[in-house]
């Protein structure tokens, strides 16, 4: 119920004021690398003294005029350059209603390909994360569309899908990059397994198959089961850890992180930033609705 209620409360504007006062910076300073790109530049080059690699997020989704869409893809273009410029080990995860998928198809497309353009003379990847299951197909059209022109770009799969089995082959006979995740979106029983147990099994079959077929696969969990899933499956068969990588969210499970890193694995953080944390913020809350804690902390 508690993550019914944070997520109806990522829509509601009196919420985002109370979240937005300077009392709740803390929480916002833990899940978010900056407001301003600079910022969160400092941040990644942090993350990359210490052994994690980065991709960087420039927060923002549904966006609703042209000129918004095109606001978001100059903003990802002037992000590459920062990375070129600072000489970091990061690429970029960007979302399709971002760039415009909302306002019209073909403009999305002409968006994505600019900074796909863009980052492969830098020798740079960028990353389309997946949204809710409306935007499924489409993304998968468009990235499989792009994919013919540019191989430096990647796609995310959800393993609450049901329809991500399929998916993951198809994605592993193109040769394509996926990240696997779990899910972080409401999705109904029509289309997502409604059990957890069934989506953490779900998670292991594909992250199997991604090891033993796919194109370097970024394993995107914070949950101990499936990272030691995936460490036991590649030992198993002789994959090495430069194979794969496994990745985390910006600010969540810092200490396993590192403990990875130590262990001789290849880690990436999400990196998120900008003016538009909020619907982001409360996602992770969500998830864990224990952060709270850390927020009502911050607020005394
Ligand atoms: P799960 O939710 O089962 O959590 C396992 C454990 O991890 C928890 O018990 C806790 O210890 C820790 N944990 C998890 N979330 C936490 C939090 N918020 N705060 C503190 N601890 C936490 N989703 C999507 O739909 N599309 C996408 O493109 C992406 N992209 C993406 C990139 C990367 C790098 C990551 C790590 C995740 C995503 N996600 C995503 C989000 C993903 O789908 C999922 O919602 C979260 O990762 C939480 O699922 P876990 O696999 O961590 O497991």
């Amino acid at each position: 119920m508690l993550r019914g209620t944070l997520m109806y409360l990522s829509d509601q504007p009196l919420a985002k004021r109370v979240f937005s006062g300077p009392l709740a910076k803390p929480l916002v300073s833990r899940f978010v690398a900056g407001v301003e790109l600079n910022e969160a530049l400092g941040n990644v080059q942090k993350l990359n003294s210490a052994g994690l690699t980065a991709t960087l997020d420039y927060l923002g989704e549904s966006v609703h005029t042209a000129a918004e869409a095109g606001a978001a893809a100059a903003q990802y273009i002037a992000l590459l350059h920062g990375i070129e410029r600072i000489g970091a080990q990061c690429n970029a995860s960007l979302k399709l209603t971002q760039m415009g998928l909302d306002v019209d198809r073909a403009l999305c497309v002409r968006n994505v390909e600019r900074i796909l353009a863009q980052a492969a003379a830098f020798n740079n990847f960028v990353r389309i994360d997946m949204e809710g299951s409306g935007y499924t197909q489409a993304t998968l059209d468009i990235f499989n569309e792009l994919y013919e022109r540019y191989k430096n770009v990647g796609i995310v799969i959800q393993a609450y899908l049901y329809r991500s089995e399929a998916d993951i082959r198809a994605l592993n006979k193109l040769g394509a990059r996926v990240r696997l995740c779990k899910g972080a979106y409401n999705e109904p029983a029509s289309v997502a397994f409604p059990a957890k147990a069934d989506t953490d099994n779900n998670y292991v079959k594909l992250m199997q198959m991604l090891l033993s077929e796919g194109n370097y696969p970024g394993i995107a969990t914070h949950d101990e089961r499936m990272i030691e899933a995936t460490r036991s499956y590649a030992a198993k068969q002789g994959i090495a850890p430069d194979r794969f990588e496994f990745q985390m969210l910006y600010g969540i499970r810092r200490d396993l992180q590192e403990q990875l890193v130590r262990e001789g694995y290849r880690m990436r953080v999400y990196v998120p930033y900008g003016e538009e944390w909020y619907p982001y913020m409360v996602r992770r809350m969500a998830e864990r609705p224990a952060n709270l804690l850390f927020v009502l902390k911050g607020l005394r």
